[in-house]
């Protein structure tokens, strides 16, 4: 067991971020969130860390729209290195991140992604799901590796795909699973009990 200390990435509401600080101020996860960085001046993440009494950082990625990798990436593995962060929490954070980040971090960049993976990677997977007709859909928190939503799964959860769904409707109720899974997730990582053999995260078989 080791006391995680995290930096939390995200790029809008930040309720995933929410729900690990819960977890940490009802004493269910060993952690501490010592960094938010936000994309976006004005994403609502950085309020809530700020809220909590956690420093939360704006990072301009320019010139980049849609990963982090140049100077930000620079910047950041700078500042998470800087206040002895050991695991990076991607909790809706809009960006692929690059072999520097990853490299710094080995096996320590962990991502939450609202589908089962590896079916609908990328963007809006629960439209995905609902348009390809899936009778169940659900959330999958993985380790980071170089591709997209590619790397070793922690934890899934399903969630039904009810007759009347709509995107809205069920992306709420993934949410709901994503706020128990990321916690799960990083208890996981907490305990050290688990070992990485090729794709699979086998838990508590750490010798
Ligand atoms: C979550 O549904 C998360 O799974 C998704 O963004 C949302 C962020 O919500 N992430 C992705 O789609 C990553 N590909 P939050 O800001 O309230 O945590």
């Amino acid at each position: 067991m080791s006391r995680l200390k995290l930096a939390v990435l995200g790029s809008g509401a930040g309720s995933n971020m929410q729900s690990i600080v819960d977890a940490i101020e009802r004493g269910e996860l060993d952690a501490e969130i010592a960094l938010v960085v936000a994309d976006f001046p004005d994403a609502k993440i950085l309020d809530r860390g700020r809220k909590h009494g956690i420093e939360s950082v704006y990072l301009d990625c320019a010139p980049y729209k849609t990963k982090l990798e140049g100077p930000a990436e620079d910047k950041l593995v700078e500042m998470l290195k800087s206040r002895g962060v050991d695991t990076v929490v991607l909790a809706g954070f809009m960006r692929i991140v690059k072999p520097k980040l990853l490299a710094a971090f080995p096996n320590r960049v962990i991502n939450i992604h609202p589908a089962l993976l590896p079916a609908f990677p990328g963007v809006h997977s629960w439209t995905q799901a609902l348009d390809y007709g899936c009778k169940v859909a659900g959330v999958t928190v993985h380790f980071v590796d170089a591709g997209t939503d590619s790397g070793p799964i922690i934890v899934q959860k399903c969630v039904k795909v009810e007759e009347d769904d709509t995107p809205e409707t069920l992306h709420a109720r993934i949410q709901v699973q994503e706020h128990i899974a990321y916690p799960e997730a990083l208890r996981i990582i907490a305990s050290g009990d688990y070992t990485i053999e090729g794709r699979r995260v086998r838990i508590g078989k750490a010798s």
